[in-house]
């Protein structure tokens, strides 16, 4: 396990998948009923922007600092979270999944992180102490799904709520194989789950065996919402990311169209190799 994610907070990947878990915790709370939020690989949940590690890349330069603010309500959201954490741990701070979830979600919902990394997973419960909704295991994000779903709270169980899977792609194709076997697991232990995948780019045409079985999965929908900052066509680097959402909430899609496309407008590649988005459904909601 060579990849922290310290060197990558920030970067244009984060920036899609933050925004797009906080506009998902969103849609999970507006209704008043218990949530649980299992986040399989959790990171350390906070990270510094101005430390060694992530200035050594300086990826966050090409992601969270070009951002600019505007109207489009789920930029704003975003934006607004990570001032938040600015607020609490200073202004070079940057917030990774656990934190968000813990801003986004209520007193009566419930967070459970999973970190394999024995360092950053204490760092993990170190960031998170004092927040008695969230729950930190060291241990295997993918074996949790069968401990943890469907997840319990005592006699309560809980009805609504995400799995975030967001690993990092060390085992590169192969990832996609763990990860789409994590999905059919945990569609099966909890069917009314939302899910959330994150996955890398770098030739998207070498995905479509990805993109064939994620339509076949037994989710209501399958939604892919992706963001390529430059062109498609280095099997060497990170061009952009992708999300996968099951059981997205109704009418994501039309949600965050707008959002996508000022993503792109922000973080595409000034040198000149034009990015892309896509939004499409592999399987559309009966
Ligand atoms: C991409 S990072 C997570 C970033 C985090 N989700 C965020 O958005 O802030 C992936 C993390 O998964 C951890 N990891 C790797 N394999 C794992 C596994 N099998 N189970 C749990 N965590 C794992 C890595 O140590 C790393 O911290």
């Amino acid at each position: 396990m060579n990849y922290r994610h310290a060197f990558h907070a920030g970067n244009h990947a984060d920036v899609l998948k933050h925004v797009t878990l906080l506009a998902l915790c969103d849609a999970l709370t507006a209704k008043p009923t218990p949530c649980f939020a299992l986040d399989t690989h959790a990171g350390v949940g906070l990270y510094r922007l101005q430390g060694d590690k992530a200035r050594k890349t300086a990826e966050s330069d090409d992601g969270i600092a070009r951002l600019r603010r505007g109207d489009d309500p789920l930029l704003k959201r975003y934006l607004a979270a990570v001032a938040a954490c600015r607020t609490e741990h200073g202004a070079d701070a940057y917030p990774g999944s656990p934190w968000l979830l813990a801003h986004a979600l209520r007193e009566q919902d419930r967070i459970a992180c999973c970190e394999l990394h024995p360092e950053d997973a204490a760092a993990l419960a170190a960031n998170l102490a004092d927040d008695p909704r969230v729950a930190v295991h060291a241990r295997d994000g993918y074996a949790a799904i069968k401990a943890l779903l469907p997840p319990r709270l005592g006699e309560q169980r809980f009805a609504r709520g995400l799995v975030l899977i967001d690993p990092p792609f060390e085992a590169q194709l192969d990832e996609f194989d763990h990860a789409l076997a994590a999905l059919r697991t945990a569609l099966e232990r909890w069917p009314q789950g939302m899910f959330a995948l994150w996955y890398p780019i770098k030739q998207a045409r070498a995905l479509h065996p990805f993109y064939r079985s994620a339509a076949l999965l037994q989710a209501k929908s399958a939604l892919r919402i992706e963001l390529c900052v430059r062109a498609d066509d280095s099997p060497l680097r990170l061009n952009g990311s992708g999300m996968l959402i099951l059981n997205a909430p109704w009418q994501f899609d039309a949600r965050i169209a707008p959002t996508l496309r000022v993503l792109e407008s922000q973080l595409a590649d000034p040198s000149g190799a034009r990015g892309w988005t896509r939004l499409d459904w592999l399987r559309a909601p009966a």
